[in-house]
């Protein structure tokens, strides 16, 4: 399965979840990287302290492991308020998210993560309680029906969407602040792992082993943190402990991850562009049938970053192989395996 695959920005389960919880920064001076979204947070933040008020709701969106709930932790500890968390799919019904409005405190943070994906029915309630901070119930229904407004306190919003486009325009219009997360640079994912690495005990890292983790980590701190989780297991089992660059090479050769950070996924899906569609441009779905593999997952977990690294160009007839992507698999642009 896709979602399972060492380089997913996902979690992969509760475990890992809960080790990436003890690394994850509390402050927002204690946040890598994201410079113009932290100075923006930074002045609201002052602001709205001084003044005692709410702050604005926020939007944030991009990949999967790029730091929004971690964001949404921070800004409620830095508002010294309370953090909720909840997310788009857990809402079943509009009474799931009268509960959770209803017992907020004033100041306090409501994450709601893949907002997205909440029904157009909630998303109605969640309009005037974003606006007015007030929320119409209906009780009973038929003849008798009836409909009570329940005032509730001044609270901030927190969105996180991977699917920006996904959100309707009423939704997205609500939101003081809107910022697309970026992809970290190596630099700020050496930070990243530097502090893990401390954090984990792990002495004084070696800089160009850290450099060669952040590499291949796709811009994400949460792949970051889990690469250095596995190349620390394979160190104490097979090279006494040390992390040099030629320990984090081995471990991450047997994981399938190459020195750019692609996996058999990010490989095979490049591959087939080249071999069976002649380099493209080709549609997603005839990728996704190919692959066996669901358009979504591909759209979601493999495209962003193989764009992003220059693999891979989206045109309006299809994706198409570059040069450097066909070159990476041992291709050329043609799909015919290549000379070298
Ligand atoms: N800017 C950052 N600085 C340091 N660590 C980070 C940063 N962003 C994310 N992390 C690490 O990556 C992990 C995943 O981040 P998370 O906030 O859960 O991502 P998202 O909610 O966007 O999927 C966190 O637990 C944290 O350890
Ligand atoms: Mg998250």
């Amino acid at each position: 399965m896709a979602t399972e695959r060492i380089i997913s920005g996902e979690s992969l389960d509760a475990a890992e979840e809960q080790f990436h919880h003890t690394l994850r920064p509390q402050r927002l001076d204690e946040y890598v990287g994201q410079p113009r979204l932290i100075e923006k947070l930074d002045i609201t933040l002052k602001a709205v302290l001084q003044r005692g008020d709410p702050m604005e709701h926020v939007l944030l969106h991009g990949p999967p492991g790029l730091g929004k709930t971690t964001l949404s932790h921070i800004i409620a500890n830095e508002l010294k308020t309370h953090l909720t968390v909840t997310s788009g799919p857990a809402m079943t019904k509009p009474g799931d998210l009268v509960g959770v409005l209803t017992k907020l405190a004033a100041r306090d943070v409501l994450f709601i993560d893949e907002i997205h994906r909440l029904s157009p029915v909630i998303e109605e309630y969640l309009y005037s309680a974003m606006e007015d901070f007030k929320i119409d119930v209906p009780i009973d229904s038929g003849m008798h029906a009836k409909v009570i407004t329940l005032p509730l306190k001044p609270f901030t919003l927190i969105g996180a969407t991977t699917r920006a486009g996904l959100l309707s325009g009423p939704m997205r219009s609500r939101f003081g602040i809107t910022h697309n997360l970026e992809f970290y640079s190596t630099a700020d994912l050496c930070q990243i792992l530097h502090r893990s690495a401390n954090l984990l005990g792990l002495g004084e890292p070696d800089e160009v082993a850290l450099k060669s983790i952040g590499s291949r980590c796709r811009g994400t701190p949460r792949i970051a943190n889990r690469l250095l989780r596995r190349v620390r297991d394979f160190s104490q089992v097979k090279a006494h402990g040390q992390i040099t660059h030629d320990v984090v090479d081995r471990a991450l050769r047997l994981e399938g991850v190459d020195e750019l950070g692609l996996d058999d996924l990010d490989r095979k899906y490049l591959s087939i562009i080249g071999k069976v569609y002649e380099g493209g441009p080709v549609g997603l779905e005839a990728i996704a049938a190919t692959l066996s593999e669901d358009s979504g997952t591909l759209e979601d977990m493999v495209e962003p970053y193989l764009l992003q690294v220059g693999f891979l160009a989206r045109t309006r007839k299809g994706r198409q192989l570059t040069q450097r992507g066909a070159q990476h698999v041992g291709l050329d642009t043609m799909g015919t395996m290549s000379s070298r």
